[in-house]
């Protein structure tokens, strides 16, 4: 990743409460232009009330934020002209059809009939709702819906948008498409920052994440990054017969192999990340001549920092 990227949102020591509840704690974070940028955290750690306060759409106690350089308020419609909102509800309007909701939405920017007409055209061909242009929303499924409201905050072609939870309870299909279309947006040049709490679509689609709990940044980085970071082992397995102790000897020796097992052919290591890994074992009986009849092995994924660092999934129970 290239160094001394421009910054497209900073936030510094925001802070917000809801009366006595603090659901942004003294947080703070950079978001790089040109990146998917993944908040990452369990419902109520306070992904959408940053969101929300990002794009001053709730009024926070304390802190800051700059957008593109400049001092995001609720005013600043310079700075939302070009920015796209797709909220966690979807929030479209009954009485307009799939092709009036998306036109009125860009329309909210765009007033040159025929540039609009064209914008709403690739929205429509992007979100995949060709089919659907006469319906109204309430006709559509859910996983349709969402593909709506994704529609109608990136028409304009902004230049930063926010995605919030676009993918809960959709089908496989619609959210493949919103996951396909998030690359899309970004190969087009746009920002964006997408809030969730499903990992894989994190480790997938995101150059970068924040891991969000209680209104608080845990970490932020790639996802490797994160991982990496933490103490957690790798845990390799392999189905081998007649290991020689003094391998089994050398292998319990080594100061990255914090666990060992060796049993009807059944050996299982526990190695630290970063030592001697899945290809130093594998070098390691190669030289000896013993060759496994099958090797696996999991490495921690994000869930698994989450659960180390809070003691807690974090996944929903849904
Ligand atoms: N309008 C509100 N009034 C009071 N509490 C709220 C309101 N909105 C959110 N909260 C609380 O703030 C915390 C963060 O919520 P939210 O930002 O919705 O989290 P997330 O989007 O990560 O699920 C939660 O504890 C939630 O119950
Ligand atoms: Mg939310």
């Amino acid at each position: 990743m290239k160094k001394n990227r421009e910054v497209a949102v900073k936030v510094d020591n925001l802070v917000k409460r809801y009366k006595e509840l603090v659901a942004i704690d003294h947080l703070s974070l950079e978001i790089y232009e040109g990146e998917i940028f993944g908040l990452l955290g369990p419902n109520g750690s306070g992904k959408s009330t940053l969101i929300n306060s990002i794009l001053s759409l709730l009024k926070y106690d304390q802190g800051e934020v700059e957008i593109f350089g400049q001092k995001m308020k609720p005013t600043a419609y310079g700075l939302k002209q070009q920015i796209g909102l797709v909220p966690q509800e979807p929030t479209v309007y009954e009485e307009l059809t799939v092709y009036g909701n998306i036109d009125y939405f860009c329309g909210l920017y765009i007033k040159d009939k025929a540039e609009r007409q064209a914008l709403v055209e690739e929205a429509i061909e992007f979100a995949g709702l060709n089919d659907f242009i006469k319906f109204n929303p309430s006709k559509l499924s859910g996983g349709l819906l969402r593909r709506l409201n994704l529609a109608c905050g990136i028409a304009h072609k902004p230049k930063l948008i926010f995605l919030d939870e676009p993918t809960v309870a959709v089908d496989p299909q619609s959210r493949n498409r919103i996951l396909e279309g998030v690359k899309d947006l970004r190969a087009q040049g746009s920002t964006i920052v997408y809030t969730t709490h499903y990992m894989e679509e994190v480790e997938i689609l995101c150059d970068r994440l924040s891991i969000l709990d209680k209104g608080s940044v845990l970490v932020t980085g790639t996802s490797a990054e994160i991982i990496s970071m933490s103490a957690l082992d790798e845990n390799i397995e392999l189905e081998i017969y007649g290991m020689p102790n003094h391998i089994l000897q050398e292998l319990n020796d080594n100061s990255d192999i914090s666990h060992m097992d060796y049993q009807d052919g059944r050996l299982i290591i526990k190695t630290k990340q970063g030592g001697i890994g899945l290809l130093g074992i594998l070098h390691l009986l190669e030289e000896n001549d013993l060759t496994p009849i099958s090797v696996s092995s999991k490495k921690p994924t994000l869930n698994d920092v989450f659960l180390e660092i809070t003691g807690k999934e974090l996944k929903d129970n849904v």
